[in-house]
């Protein structure tokens, strides 16, 4: 993949932010000494509504239901593998139910998987990732305790690309200079979106719904409506809503989340690589300083840029036009043109998944960014809500919002759904983290009263709107602290502790130069990796990062911190690299998904690699956590060029043993494992493996070489493959992970 252009993994943020180069060597005792201020997850938190980590489960029904959390896992772990197939445990069976293409209403003709299929507004779309489940009762009513009917929500982030074109889907692997053609970019846009679907278990068997009414797709075409602060703001004006009050679509989608409401929630994550600048749009806009280069910049989206696929070549019509986001009208509010189209995504997108005639909500309260999941603290009576967000990029940060409203527990009733997000979700206050070397951390809030912010040089913010809209650089203003990519993150069902995936990043060094990051104590990891003869560098594998907040819990200004996990191979050096002393049952690359089950307590960790894939596919693995602090503080003595040392001190938690953390899960090649959602009874899950076959050629499309495709899954023989969701159950009808 290195001779592709990966719009996957953007890298934006050149901002000076400090990454503690000054307080690199804190004395433990301070440590010990603020750890003990911030307390502890309160007991009425504990006993109030436990749920909502993302990833399913049950809104109403307690934090662990029937059958209690696991104290160890029983299944025997699987080993690391190439093979073209799905590898569970002995006494696990995985299926795959809903496959890119099935479709979604009885009219739509069967996938015939070689590119001539259509109607791609009524099929799954393309890359399943994160993925919720909806109960569904016998008679077809919303149901939070329905294990053998249910809907799943889930995201389409992408195609299998290269060159512009998404060539699995087309005959001959596609068009791949510009101009596309019309008829190719009609199938590859609604191949994006989310889809609703329905799955239901009929005589022990699990399979999806194809005629169900409860179907449909939201896709970059469908209309959204825009809410909370920057709802009508000048910022979002388009020819599309010379308003501000509407946005044309949802795009890449990936991580996802559940409120505690019955909604469904996805983020909308590498968008801005979608969208084209001409070579002389900074001029036009008034110079390299003008507000809205500066902005357009620090999303990923400097003048030049070329877009992923080439949509806006297509034609004149204006749904072709809105991906070229060149400030070409002549209008001062930008009403005849798409120049702000830009600022229409990047957002947490509130659905209602079961009722497809409710207009879905960007809750641009929640800032914008390049999103992944969307996790709630456990909800308690009579405070706010807080919602756990990652920006997933380079050097990006971490953010906590906490809304206005006090949480009601009445709001459970899964009634009016969208209603109910106006209520906690537009209305708040959005913070950005900051970790200091001593094992606490701090919420900033991004307020344009904080004079940080309001005097900042780089970029004038307006008014608060302007702050959600361009929270990247508020965070930047207020110096948070650049992270190792934040993926997915979860909160624990009982404890309340929120875990955040660090995935890696090639750009974290001992001793940078240019836009490169130096170790610290939250990023503690610069280290060079073999694969199979090319040397990686940086945080190769990552890290899984968890925090505790203060003893006012979802409101809380200041939390302790330390790192769950460091990702690694198992033979790797254990004073630098494999910190948390990985086996090989355990060792993993690049964890992305991570999803609680409020059923068993069991953490999911999924991965999206490139780096451990010369040993073994992507896998998911079980997790049984501690708790902050239950480890210990490690200074990594880190060498330099000059062989002169650089010491970090980071907080590593306590070893996971050979019971609380195993694999359990092996992908076919080229996949990555993303998304998962369980019924409330743990007894069966779902996961979404994304992109199989993704390091397939495009000129073995071309010239329908089969046998050099990297994968056939789910199909085998000489099938084109296919993003799909597995439903797995264990053959003795027990919970899984059990
Ligand atoms: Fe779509 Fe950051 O993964
Ligand atoms: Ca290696
Ligand atoms: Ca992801
Ligand atoms: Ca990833």
């Amino acid at each position: 993949m290195s001779d592709r252009i990966d719009f996957n993994d953007e890298d934006s943020n050149t901002s000076n932010n400090p990454t503690f180069d000054s307080v690199l060597h804190a004395r433990l005792s301070r440590r010990g000494l603020l750890r003990g201020s911030v307390g502890t997850v309160g007991a009425a938190m504990l006993g109030g509504l436990g749920v909502a980590a993302c990833g399913g489960g049950d809104t109403a029904s307690g934090s662990a239901a029937a059958g209690g959390a696991l104290s160890a896992l029983s299944f025997a772990a699987v080993a690391k593998n190439l093979n073209d197939s799905v590898t569970v445990p002995s006494g696990y069976t995985a299926t795959a139910i809903y496959k890119l293409g099935d479709p979604l209403r009885a009219a739509t003709a069967a996938y015939a998987n070689d590119g001539s299929d259509t109607d791609w507004e009524h099929r799954a779309g393309d890359h399943h990732d994160g993925m919720e489940w909806f109960g569904l009762s016998a008679s077809g009513q919303p149901s939070t305790s329905a294990t053998e009917r249910g809907l799943l929500a889930m995201n389409h982030e992408a195609t299998t690309d290269e060159s512009l074109s998404s060539h699995f889907i087309h005959p001959t692997g596609g068009t791949t200079t510009l101009p596309r053609p019309a008829g190719e970019v009609d199938k590859e846009v609604p191949l994006h979106g989310i889809s609703v679907v329905e799955v239901k278990k009929t005589s022990g068997s699990w399979g999806y719904v194809q005629n169900s009414a409860f179907n449909f797709r939201l896709t970059p075409l469908s209309e959204v409506e825009l809410s909370g602060p920057a709802r009508g703001n000048a910022l979002m004006v388009t020819r599309y809503s010379p308003t501000g009050t509407n946005a044309r679509g949802t795009l890449n989608n990936c991580g996802t989340g559940k409120t505690p409401w019955g909604g469904f929630l996805t983020g909308e994550e590498n968008w801005a690589g979608y969208f084209t600048r001409s070579s002389t749009d900074n001029t036009t806009r008034g110079g390299a300083t003008a507000k809205s280069v500066v902005a357009l910049n620090r999303y990923g989206r400097s003048q030049g840029a070329a877009s992923r696929h080439g949509w806006e070549s297509a034609g004149s019509a204006d749904q072709y036009a809105r991906w070229n986001i060149s400030q070409l009208g002549s209008s001062t509010d930008g009403s005849d043109d798409y120049r702000n189209e830009l600022n229409t995504f990047g957002y947490i997108v509130e659905i209602d998944p079961y009722d497809q005639s409710r207009r879905a909500k960007k809750r641009t309260a929640l800032g914008r960014f390049a999103h992944e999941s969307a996790s709630f603290g456990l909800p308690v009576a009579g405070k706010p809500l807080a919602v756990y967000m990652g920006d997933d990029s380079r050097g990006e940060y971490v953010y906590k919002f906490v809304s206005a409203a006090n949480w009601d527990a009445a709001d459970a009733s899964p009634i009016s759904r969208i209603g109910t997000g106006d209520k906690y979700l537009d209305d708040g206050k959005l913070y950005v983290a900051k970790f200091n070397s001593d094992g606490t951390g701090e919420w900033i809030e991004l307020n344009i009263s904080n004079t940080l912010i309001a005097t900042y040089a780089t970029y004038a913010f307006a008014d608060q709107a302007d702050v959600c809209v361009n929270a990247r650089l508020a965070a930047d203003a207020v110096g948070a602290t650049k992270m190792d990519r934040p993926e997915w993150c979860g909160v624990h069902p009982t404890t309340g502790e929120v875990y955040f995936t660090m995935t890696n990043n090639s750009n974290r060094r001992v001793e940078p130069t240019g836009s490169q990051m130096t170790v610290d104590s939250a990023n503690p990891r610069a280290y060079t990796d073999d694969k199979a003869g090319s040397t990686q560098r940086g945080n190769v594998n990552g890290h899984i990062l968890r925090l505790k907040e203060g003893s006012v819990g979802s409101a809380a200004t200041g939390f302790s911190w330390d790192i769950y996990v460091f990702g690694a191979q198992s033979d790797a050096d254990a004073s630098l690299v494999n910190l948390s002393s990985l086996t090989a049952d355990q060792d993993m690359s690049s964890p992305d998904g991570l999803v609680f089950s409020p059923a068993t307590g069991v953490m999911w960790i999924q991965t999206d690699d490139g780096a451990y894939t010369d040993v073994s596919n992507c896998m998911m693995l079980a997790a049984i956590p501690g708790t902050v602090g239950d480890g210990a503080a490690r200074t990594l003595t880190h060498t330099k060029a000059d062989s002169s040392t650089l010491a970090v001190t980071t907080h590593v938690g306590k070893a996971p043993t050979a019971t609380t953390l195993k694999r359990f899960l092996v992908g076919p090649k080229g996949c990555e494992i993303t998304g998962l959602c369980e019924t409330p009874d743990g007894k069966a899950i779902f996961v979404n493996i994304q992109h199989p076959g993704e390091g397939t050629a495009l000129a073995d499309v071309v010239a329908n070489n089969t046998a050099n495709f990297q994968s056939h899954w789910p199909e085998g023989g000489a099938a084109r493959p296919r993003s799909a969701t597995i439903v797995i159950t264990k053959n003795d009808g027990g919970r899984i992970g059990s």
